[in-house]
């Protein structure tokens, strides 16, 4: 997979890559990473990207003429890219998002700075829009990173053990059970007796329990998804 993050502070994006499981994975060429600057390709002659927005409001926009120009220049390089806008104006982004674009081969990441984008870009390139939440950012970067992150545990080889994405909150309805580590006992707080005793049935459905405990409490909504889940399947 390649990741072309199209964006005017790559710093802020590439430290993200020096450390841990995606470095490894850039290091077995599982992943490539790119940077594309608008400021590059403006005409301006003070390279400026931006300007006031028509009909008022505060703040900046990014105008469209450096971003048309990445844009095509990135197309003409390799049609296959899947351009992928951060916003806060979308479908927020959800674990089916993260494993459907994990199949792709080059996904490019376009992040807005001051008060957005220009829409025109926006409806002229974009295969896909998402926000990562109801918040607002001072920009796309982190979202491009979030999304990156969480699509790039979805492709194979990337992830040491891929147990480990089976089990886990939102690849069903139900959060992930809690976990515990060594020791037992720790400042008065024991690790729930069963979790100790290796009667994996008995763990099994402690865990399934102790999933719906948590669903229920801090996303209620997704247990009625899995209620409807497991009564549909009857
Ligand atoms: N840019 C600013 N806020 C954002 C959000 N919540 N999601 C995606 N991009 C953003």
């Amino acid at each position: 997979m390649t990741y072309t993050f199209v964006t005017l502070f790559s710093n802020l994006i590439d430290g993200y890559f020096k450390d841990s499981i995606l470095k490894r994975a850039i290091e077995k060429n599982l992943l490539e990473i790119n940077y594309v600057n608008p400021r590059d390709y403006s005409v301006n002659k003070h390279s400026k990207v931006d300007d006031t927005a028509f009909g008022g409001g505060a703040g900046m926009v990014m105008n469209p003429q450096p971003l048309f120009d990445a844009l095509d220049d990135l197309k003409s390089k390799d049609e296959n890219v899947h351009i992928v806008f951060l916003t806060p104006v979308a479908k927020q982004f959800v674990q089916n998002d993260a494993k459907r674009l994990a199949t792709k081969s080059h996904i490019a990441f376009v992040s807005g700075r001051y008060e957005g984008i220009d829409e025109r870009v926006i409806e002229k390139y974009a295969d896909e829009v998402f926000s990562i939440g109801d918040y607002i950012l001072t920009g796309g970067e982190l979202a491009s990173l979030v999304l990156c992150d969480a699509i790039s545990r979805n492709i194979e080889g990337v992830l040491g053990n891929s147990d480990s994405l089976t089990v886990e909150s939102f690849e069903t309805p139900l959060l992930e059970a809690p976990s515990f580590s060594k020791p037992k006992d720790y400042d008065s707080l024991s690790v729930p007796s069963e979790y100790l005793k290796g009667n994996h049935s008995i763990i099994r459905s402690l865990k399934l329990a102790l999933s719906e405990c948590k669903t229920k409490f801090f996303r209620p909504e997704q247990l009625l998804k899995q209620r409807r889940r497991k009564s549909y399947e009857k």
